[in-house]
């Protein structure tokens, strides 16, 4: 869910519903506002996209200068009008918007059933305005009534209230779920990221988990889980509101795969020195930190879990250290063994995931070193490593991942390169040739990139068959993973990715005459086996869609189509060969007229567990 919040000399309306749609990536189900004007709450909240509701707002001048705004993943309670945010108190005098999931809502509701309070909705959030509404009928101060309502609640949330005698301060929590604060002149302004504010601010300060903050047109004041007040740092923020746009693209998503030479050329950039080192500068681990190692655990979500796969080869062959790789979700429940001798390693784009920031927290307890790979400068998983490396992909906005997974795919390569030379694993000559070959990634990838247009002829021919297979040995079975999720996450085919040699023990039982299998033979020792697992799935008629180097024309009498990426070291295939199964998810998703950057169901970043 996204929040904003605003207080100042303006109207908050036009400024809060254009927030909003910024953060439209991180759920659209429905979204709502609430102003103070006149002494009174307006409250305007549709289910669906933001449109829905400018359009039930219409010409209607909310006026105000205080107000609250919410977009929308449904957790508790299916998307409709009444379980959309702001929620209000029972008597209208309070609105609150939040953003998490309050753990102990049920007892709180019952309780509150019980003093006489009713409840229009079935989420939990609605609680927290209930609540919010009786306790500031006692205490009639917007920040004892936060303290007194988040001692209460147990869980993770981001909330902001406003309440309908206070025309100009309001007041937001944040607890483990994101929430930052814009410094304006005038005016300041709370949201759940920095794009919501760009356009108005640039200044903001990050909350701490359990900081109150209140704020006034002039003033922000902050208070620590303590109830001290406190003073925060601000961070200057260098993005300029373009980066958040669209341009010449039709969707986010192609514009962010076409971003990719560009991102990968800048993770480059700040990461190697004129001598094809790879320096970390801010990195803290030394080489005795690192002697008392004896594996390492990567752990993430969606895409990110699947650079993670790619990362376990690379470390392997870089650092010799044993890896793990997990799902965040799985990772805390199965008592993994993690202790002072892990190095764990976070991979995340938002740095916000709730199930990774968990599994972060639960290795912490454990007393592993963490390292996070992150793209969002300032999130919570970056604050609460050890280190962090960041990936400089530049604001994703559409929901499928493209180049955020290139470049954590970048990123494991430079810090294996990193550790394999602190560790002395890794030749000298061995690591220049990785050096080399990945400085040559942007050119080659512009290069991938020309395949657009023939992927898009396939795709209008192909788009209709419901069964996509993609297959892959080694590193390929990584990308074949992250290929399959593209295609289901945007177009809703019913699509799989296995290990091609695995297909045999069960899976090719699915084939049939229609299914068509995208076959990823990029790794030059397991090419023959390939070709074989190609050629088992041709016997049963299905449709390959072979992708390979360029030069190993022999793939071409077992496939129906080839897409040859350049000629490349194995290592470094994932960050060639992904490209043209993204830019066929895209265009497959655009012949089946499907919402290509907001995908159904589905949130960019997913704050509950
Ligand atoms: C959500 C998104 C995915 C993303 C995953 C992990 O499910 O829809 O695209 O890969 O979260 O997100 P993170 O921000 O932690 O990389």
């Amino acid at each position: 869910c996204g929040i904003v919040g605003y207080v100042g000399n303006e109207a908050p309306q036009g400024i809060i519903i254009e927030g909003l749609k910024k953060l439209e990536y991180r759920g659209y189900d429905s979204a709502g506002i609430a102003v103070v004007n006149d002494g009174k709450i307006k409250l305007r909240k549709h289910v669906g996209e933001i449109v829905n509701l400018e359009k039930l707002i219409g010409n209607e001048n909310l006026g105000g200068h205080v107000g609250i705004g919410h977009t929308r993943w449904a957790t508790h309670g299916a998307p409709s009008d009444v379980n959309s945010h702001p929620h209000m108190s029972n008597d209208n005098r309070i609105a609150l918007v939040h953003n998490g999931t309050v753990e102990n809502y049920v007892e709180i509701r019952e309780q509150l059933e019980k003093e006489g309070f009713t409840f229009k909705s079935d989420t939990d959030s609605e609680v927290a305005a209930v609540l919010f509404g009786k306790y500031y009928n006692e205490l009639g101060d917007l920040k004892a009534t936060m303290d007194k309502v988040t001692h209460e609640m147990t869980g993770t949330f981001a909330l902001a209230a406003i309440a309908e005698d206070q025309p100009e301060k309001f007041v937001a929590y944040r607890k483990n779920a994101p929430l930052i604060v814009g410094k304006g002149n005038g005016c300041n302004f709370v949201a759940s990221d920095f794009s919501a504010l760009l356009k108005y601010t640039k200044d903001v300060y990050l909350l701490e988990t359990g900081d109150t903050v209140v704020l006034t047109p002039d003033n922000v004041t902050i208070y620590d889980e303590s109830g001290k007040e406190i003073k925060r740092e601000t961070m200057h923020i260098s993005w300029d509101e373009s980066v958040a746009e669209k341009g010449k693209y039709e969707h986010f998503m192609l514009k962010e795969i076409f971003d990719q030479p560009k991102a990968i050329e800048e993770t480059l950039d700040r990461n190697l020195s004129d001598g094809g080192r790879v320096s970390l500068y801010d990195m803290t681990l030394t080489k005795e930190d690192f002697a008392k190692f004896n594996k390492i655990c990567i752990v993430a979500c969606g895409t990110a879990y699947h650079a993670g796969l790619v990362g376990r080869n690379i470390f392997e062959k870089f650092v010799k250290m044993p890896v793990e790789v997990d799902v965040a979700s799985e990772f805390r429940y199965r008592d993994p063994f993690v202790d002072e001798k892990t190095l764990f390693i976070a991979i995340s784009q938002s740095g916000e995931t709730a199930d990774t920031l968990e599994a972060l927290r639960e290795a912490k307890r454990k007393g592993a070193r963490v390292l996070s790979i992150v793209n969002v400068v300032g999130s919570t998983v970056a604050r609460e490593s050890d280190d962090v490396f960041y990936t400089w992909a530049g604001p994703e906005i559409s929901v499928a991942s493209t180049k955020a997974y290139t470049t954590q795919l970048l990123s494991l390569y430079l810090l294996a390169l990193y550790l394999g030379d602190l560790r002395g694993t890794i030749s000298e000559e061995y690591y220049r040739e990785v050096v080399s070959e990945l400085s040559e990634i942007p050119e080659k990838l512009e290069k991938v990139l020309t395949l657009r247009g023939d992927i898009e002829k396939l795709a209008k021919k192909l788009y209709d068959r419901d069964q996509v297979f993609f297959i892959g040995r080694g590193m390929d079975a990584s990308v074949a993973y992250e290929g399959s999720l593209k295609l289901k996450e945007i177009s809703y085919i019913n699509s799989f990715a296995i290990a091609a040699g695995e297909l045999k023990h069960g899976t090719i039982a699915l084939m049939e005459p229609t299914t068509i299998v995208v076959a990823l033979a990029t790794q030059s020792k397991l090419f023959d086996k390939m070709v074989s697992n190609i050629q088992e799935v041709k016997a049963r008629n299905a449709h390959v869609i072979s992708i390979a180097k360029e030069g190993n024309t022999a793939i071409e009498e077992h496939s129906n189509e080839t897409f040859y990426i350049p000629e490349c070291m194995d290592e470094v295939s994932p960050l060639l060969s992904v490209i043209p199964l993204q830019i066929y998810a895209y265009y497959v998703a655009k012949e089946k007229g499907c919402e290509i950057d907001r995908p159904r169901n589905l949130a960019k970043s997913v704050t509950v567990e």
